[in-house]
């Protein structure tokens, strides 16, 4: 197939990469090449490439930022999304949208189906949600997969920030109130060739299997890293300086999409993490800590 990807320099568009162009002609286009606020060229890039399946990745994704600059991330997540379903729509592709946990406010206390109603509480989120309604209004042939607590290889995130601060030696406070499913950018990317195989169009959630505090993916971090020695101590959020986005306090997701279109789900995020840390992150201090 022919896929476009957009926002391919970031994190998950690495990924994606590394995953689609082995079997797939690809066409990754970063910021530079194709800035997604523009309407006009958007429509030009898309009509002339015609690519069968677009995976809009490309996002405003900042989230404290976004509080003071929201104009900006609505223009980007929301405005970018609705010119890419349109132009997908003209020419007939399949288009995968990428969304958050952030449309949700959190206060469930039990995981997240694709059936529950979003109520977002900070303004990526509502800049994200409202791309899903624009992408779910304007291209017939979509797919909507919200993920969550992403990392990879490429790209700044909370497992790099983790690693960053016990190599320095520590300690760390993390949170041990803030609940949710993290998800390596490359069993998304994998899952995502999956889905844009099918027609199985519609709303996903698709995260690692299982789900944790920050405060216990932080230890499973260090663990996995070799950096157990380092100290770790939990805290609640409302000991923490307050961030300018609140976030959800319970964000986990239940995958009943995946299941019900017997599609492959994600492996459990112990796995995942355990085989990203050990066997594809690649830190030169992390390795001579372990030499
Ligand atoms: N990271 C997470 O924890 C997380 C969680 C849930 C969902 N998501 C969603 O997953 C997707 C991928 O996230 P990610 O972690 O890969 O984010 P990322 O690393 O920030 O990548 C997003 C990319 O989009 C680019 N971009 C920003 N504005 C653009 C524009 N106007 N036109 C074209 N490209 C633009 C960014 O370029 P610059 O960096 O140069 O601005 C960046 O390369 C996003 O849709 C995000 O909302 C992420």
């Amino acid at each position: 197939m022919k896929i476009a990807i957009t926002g391919a320099g970031g994190q998950l568009g690495y990924d994606l990469k590394r995953v689609l162009i082995p079997m797939h002609e690809v066409i990754a286009w970063n910021k530079e090449q194709l800035d997604i606020t523009n309407e006009q060229e958007v429509a030009q890039m898309l009509l002339a490439a015609r690519p069968e399946v677009v995976i809009h990745s490309a996002a405003y994704t900042n989230v404290d930022k976004a509080e003071m600059e929201s104009e900006r991330a609505y223009e980007v997540n929301a405005m970018g999304a609705l010119h890419i379903a349109k132009a997908c729509e003209e020419i007939g592709a399949k288009l995968v949208y990428v969304s958050t946990d952030y449309v949700f406010d959190g206060t469930k206390g039990a995981p997240y189906t694709e059936a529950d109603t979003p109520n977002p509480s900070n303004v990526y989120g509502h800049s994200k949600l409202l791309g899903e309604k624009f992408v779910s209004l304007s291209c017939s042939k979509h797919f909507i997969v919200r993920t969550s607590w992403l990392y990879g290889k490429h790209g700044t995130n909370f497992v790099t920030k983790v690693i960053e601060k016990a190599l320095a030696g520590g300690p760390l406070t993390i949170v041990d109130d803030q609940w949710g499913s993290p998800t390596y950018c490359l069993d998304l990317a994998i899952f995502l060739r999956e889905l844009i195989d099918t027609e199985l169009y519609g709303l996903y959630h698709a995260s690692n299997e299982g789900e944790c505090s920050r405060y216990e993916f932080a230890q499973q971090i260090l663990l996995a890293a070799g950096l157990s020695q380092v100290s770790l101590l939990p805290v609640l959020t409302s000991d923490c300086p307050p961030a300018p986005a609140v976030r959800p306090m319970y964000s986990a997701f239940a995958h009943q999409a995946i299941a019900n279109n017997g599609l492959t789900p994600l492996r459990d995020w112990q796995s995942a993490l355990h085989f990203f840390l050990q066997l594809d992150y690649y830190d030169p201090a992390l390795l001579k800590k372990k030499v």
